[in-house]
């Protein structure tokens, strides 16, 4: 096993990460209930925007799992989980009028707008108008769909060559879909994401197992053409949230379709992503990277991957289960030691060190959000000590 000797987060540490999140999340209302966080934070707070970037829900998402920590608290908690249930029904408000007036809904990240958002608080409260903004937003992320190369395009006009392509992150956009076939009966939904996994874990994890972060077609014939990235370094190299996103989307796909393949991808995608760790395993923001090399971390990929992994062993027997679960509890143990925020004086955010989009001389993404909080990276911290804590029903 790698990292043998490092150390495991404790029940404790657990319950004292939750707790200083879910008040930080309470401090963060007055600010952030009829508006949203910024994608990424500058100099380590986040400024408030309207709801219309493809983040916003992990924000809501904080709030739903800071309402749930209150409410196991009990009487000591049940103000402030009164006040944050009340602050996530006003947000799927918001969300409900996003994709009824379809303000910036015309790419795939449907999922990572309205699980942790609509979903969630469906799941939760029984949020009528959460379940309707939900399916609508399913019906949304289909009509990306390419049923010639049989995957959903993620960015951009649908008859663009530049954009006929599909993304790793968009694994975690496809939950949706699971839960809208399942809701309505529908099985259009479901039937969709399959072709997408399908499509997209032939194509984006390479032979080595590191991972593409984006994959083009042929807009003729939809045969795969070739792998390109966005945010990563470089062509080639793994850029480290793609990799973090294949973990996680491998145990969801085994999740949802109960395919085995998926859980040797989840093992081998795994491997790639520890093997090429720095020693405090969290990692820079390209594999490429490691001890001793001037560039920024990307600490959401830890808690991403923890999420994975604490994900697929619920699936996996004893043997293989204590393995990811420790690795979970050791990336866990250094994202809260060496990267959380502690202080709310110094940050608003719940983690620090994230990296949103670097741009290097060979990718072709613009540079921002490089060294600091990220939205996804505070909700997937919350989400993975959640899982920690107790038998945590997904949102995704
Ligand atoms: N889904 C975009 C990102 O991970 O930055």
């Amino acid at each position: 096993m790698l990292f043998e000797n490092m150390p495991v987060i404790t029940g404790e540490e657990v319950d004292c990460a939750l707790g200083f999140s879910a008040e930080q999340v309470v401090r963060n209302l007055p600010e952030f209930t009829h508006r949203f966080q910024k994608a990424y934070s500058e100099n380590g707070f986040y400024h408030p925007i309207e709801n219309n970037y493809w983040t916003t829900g992990f924000w809501t998402g904080e709030i739903w799992l800071a309402y749930e920590y209150m409410k196991g608290l009990g009487e000591t908690g049940e103000a402030a989980a009164g006040q944050l249930r009340e602050a996530g029904e006003i947000q799927i408000d918001s969300f409900l009028n996003r994709i009824d007036k379809k303000i910036e809904v015309d790419h795939h990240d449907m999922g990572f707008l309205y699980s942790p958002s609509c979903v969630a608080g469906y799941k939760l409260v029984g949020s009528r108008k959460g379940r309707e903004a939900a399916i609508k937003a399913a019906d949304q992320l289909i009509t990306r769909y390419h049923p010639v190369g049989e995957f959903i395009q993620a960015w951009g006009p649908m008859d663009a060559p530049e954009n006929y392509r599909l993304i790793i992150d968009c694994l975690l956009n496809l939950p949706l879909l699971y839960w809208a076939s399942e809701e309505t009966g529908d099985g259009k939904y479901r039937e969709i994401a399959e072709k997408h996994i399908h499509t997209a874990v032939k194509n984006v994890i390479r032979e080595d197992y590191s991972t593409w972060h984006t994959f083009f077609f042929d807009m003729e014939t939809g045969a795969p053409d070739h792998g390109a990235t966005c945010q990563g370094y470089r062509d080639g190299s793994a850029w480290a949230r793609g990799q973090a996103w294949g973990i996680y989307g491998c145990a969801l796909a085994y999740k949802y379709t109960g395919r085995e393949e998926y859980v040797d991808y989840f093992k081998h995608v795994t491997q790639y992503f520890l093997e090429h760790l720095p020693k405090d395993m969290v990692p820079f923001w390209d594999l490429e990277f490691t001890d001793g090399d001037d560039q920024p971390r990307d600490s959401s990929s830890a808690s991403i991957a923890a999420c994975g992994m604490l994900e697929m062993i619920k699936s996996m027997g004893a043997e293989d289960a204590a393995v990811y679960k420790k690795y979970a509890l050791q990336l866990m143990k250094s994202v809260y030691d060496n990267y959380a925020v502690k202080d709310a004086g110094e940050s608003n955010g719940l983690v620090l060190h994230s990296t949103y989009s670097n741009h290097s001389p060979y990718n072709t993404c613009n540079h921002y959000g490089v060294d600091e909080c990220n939205s996804w990276g505070d909700y997937f911290y919350m989400e993975a000590l959640t899982r920690l804590q107790k038998d945590w029903v997904l949102y995704w």
